[in-house]
């Protein structure tokens, strides 16, 4: 069993690097933490980037999740090896344009890619973006998956994740106390589905839903409250067709007697408010 104690980051892929960079900094409220190369390393909380985004499309999506120590990394390595998936060290270069100590690279099912990662750098200074959005952290990934079932297996048998409630087929997944940390949504091809960052307070929600709404950012889902987490959203759209989540509120599970809930795959479900969403994964 492969423990994976935190979200490292996200690798995304952008056609336009310094498009994809004014929208983080200006837009989401992101920091803009360096520029190397074919990179933009971004932030919103004490890591030392959230968001790397490299040249490039959909082939260059990666999440990156966290273990906590070099035995549980070795271990990981060989258990996910002898299960017959593809695994791959980092070379010295990958592991620096990173800022971890180690890692290795995997792919699931549907095609997605994944980093295993032994320290991730922390930042020394705190964050200080130029937009006041009211970020606190990187906190979620909504991934696509050809087979959600199929994908949910995998991750509940290899690694320390489970379901907390699933909406259709699409699971809502935690490796720890936070409601979910990965969502399935089914798709018909791999790739970053949403990036979620909390938000300190429903006024910090509102108050981006009237900031965007005025810059005309299209919003595609919310303001809304959804039924699961009772985490209260905002779903834009960024460039690349990336979907950027704000919410606040997500359900913290500390109850060892919690179990996961089936809902229907209907807009009702999504939103207790009625907000529909206008994003093609979260439709039937
Ligand atoms: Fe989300």
């Amino acid at each position: 069993m492969i423990e994976i104690i935190d979200l490292a980051y996200l690798r995304v892929g952008a056609a336009n690097l310094d498009e994809a960079a004014q929208f983080a900094t200006e837009t989401i409220g992101l920091q803009e933490v360096r520029r190397e190369d074919d990179r933009v390393y971004v932030r919103g909380d004490d890591r030392d980037h959230d968001i790397c985004y490299v040249q490039g499309g959909v082939e260059e999506h990666v999440v990156g999740f966290e273990v906590s120590d070099e035995a549980s990394m070795e271990s990981a390595f060989d258990d996910l090896s002898a299960t017959g998936v593809e695994v791959g060290w980092g070379s010295e270069k990958e592991n620096a344009d990173r800022r971890v100590g180690k890692f290795f690279k995997f792919f699931d099912p549907t095609g997605n890619k994944f980093e295993i990662v032994l320290r991730p750098q922390k930042s020394p200074r705190r964050y200080f973006p130029t937009r006041d959005a009211g970020i606190s952290e990187f906190s979620h990934v909504g991934l696509k998956t050809t087979d959600a079932p199929r994908d949910e297996k995998f991750w509940t048998t290899h690694f320390n994740i489970r379901p907390n409630d699933w909406i259709g087929d699409a699971g809502l997944l935690s490796f720890d106390s936070v409601h979910h940390r990965i969502a399935l949504f089914p798709a018909d091809k791999p790739g970053i589905q949403h990036i979620n960052f909390q938000v300190d307070s429903i006024d910090d929600v509102m108050r981006s839903y009237y900031y965007l709404s005025d810059k005309q950012v299209h919003i595609v889902f919310g303001p809304g409250r959804h039924v699961t987490s009772g985490a209260m959203f905002l779903y834009y759209e960024g460039p690349d067709d990336m979907i950027y989540e704000y919410s606040h509120g997500v359900k913290i599970i500390d109850d060892p007697n919690y179990r996961p809930r089936q809902f229907p795959f209907t807009p009702d479900a999504f939103c207790a408010w009625g907000a529909k969403p206008d994003i093609p994964e979260f439709r039937d």
